[in-house]
């Protein structure tokens, strides 16, 4: 016998407040025709004052929940994607599990955007080491709070939102005819880059969460670079090619590295999930989220095959292929 985890179901939270570019045009000096032709963003969605992280991480939780029609007692364990906790700490998936009233091994990761494939890798790994069941994998981040508005090279391209997955191990004797569930993951780290996409502040430089400082166009390079072969190494490590693929999710950063990361790999446009006009970049909620909405808009079905891609500050990255849902027998 052999473990396999399914990812077996998804759920998503938006903050109700949403912002245009029109809106943003009033807070800097820029414009809605500047933001969609540099980055394919229309809207974000900003938190309100008082709502936290953990508030939409329970809420995309609670959501997933709902969905897979699971009993929330069953749950071993919550890993949290997160660079904006509600605390230094304690970890905010530990306020997710209070809140859902549940007993599950609960903490945070911390890879900035690359945090959900990161903590997909972890949980992952848990589950195949005895460490429950069911594992929730929640990626949640409120990154208006560390935009700095004097800055409309970054403040224009974020917004925050949180998205859930549900993992799930099971056993099969059939292991060579059995491929579902997560079937590939690399994640990769790079310190040297440490200085191209950063906050300016943090617990110990400055007693602050400090603001997002990024050079732009080295990280647009990277981007393309990383996510383009990271992902065809994921494949490899599961035996598919892209042809096998029927929808990649790249990170929602930016509609103009989706597109170069698209041509690059040779993906017809028409598989290749982009939500970046709606949501702008969540970070580590970002393909969660896009992931969600893609199977709410019935995309994504039960048993296709999808491509995960993320990278973030770090520089962070990596790349999942997944056999989406669970066998119907
Ligand atoms: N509104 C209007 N003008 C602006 C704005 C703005 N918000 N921001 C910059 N400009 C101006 C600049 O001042 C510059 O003016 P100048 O020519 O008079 O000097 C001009 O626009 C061009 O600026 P660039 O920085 O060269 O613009 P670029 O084409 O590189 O686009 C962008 C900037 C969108 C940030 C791009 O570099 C990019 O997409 N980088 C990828 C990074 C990314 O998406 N990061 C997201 C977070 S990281 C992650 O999630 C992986």
């Amino acid at each position: 016998m052999k473990n396999f985890i399914l990812m077996s179901g998804t759920g998503s939270y938006l903050p109700i407040k949403r912002i245009s570019n029109e809106d943003i045009s009033k807070m800097v000096d820029t414009s809605d025709e500047w933001i969609q032709k540099r980055s394919g963003i229309k809207f974000r969605h900003f938190v309100d004052k008082g709502e936290l992280t953990s508030d939409m991480a329970t809420k995309a939780a609670m959501k997933v929940i709902q969905n897979s029609n699971i009993n929330s007692k069953d749950i071993d364990l919550i890993i949290v994607a997160t660079t904006t906790p509600d605390l230094t700490f304690p970890a905010t998936a530990v306020k997710v599990q209070k809140n859902l009233n549940i007993n599950a091994i609960a903490f945070d990761v911390q890879a900035v955007c690359a945090g959900f494939v990161y903590a997909l890798s972890v949980g992952v790994s848990m589950l195949k080491d005895g460490y429950g069941d069911k594992c929730l994998v929640i990626g949640a981040d409120s990154m208006s709070k560390i935009l700095d508005w004097k800055d409309r090279t970054t403040s224009v391209l974020f917004g925050d939102g949180a998205g859930a997955v549900l993992l799930e191990k099971i056993e099969s004797d059939n292991s060579s005819q059995f491929n579902w569930g997560v079937l590939s993951n690399v994640i990769h780290t790079d310190g040297n880059f440490h200085d191209i996409l950063y906050t300016d502040g943090g617990v110990g430089k400055s007693q602050t969460s400090g603001y997002i400082k990024m050079k732009g166009k080295d990280v647009f390079k990277h981007a393309v670079e990383k996510l383009s072969n990271s992902f065809i190494e994921a494949l490899n490590k599961a035996n598919l090619s892209t042809s096998d693929i029927d929808w990649l999710i790249p990170h929602q950063a930016n509609q103009r590295i989706i597109n170069a990361v698209g041509e690059k790999l040779g993906f017809n446009k028409n598989k290749i999930i982009s939500t970046v006009y709606y949501h702008g970049n969540t970070s580590a909620a970002s393909i969660p989220l896009a992931l969600d909405h893609a199977i709410n808009k019935k995309m994504v079905k039960n048993g296709d095959f999808i491509g995960l891609q993320a990278i973030g500050g770090g520089l962070s990255w990596g790349s999942s292929v997944i056999k989406y849902g669970k066998p119907t027998k």
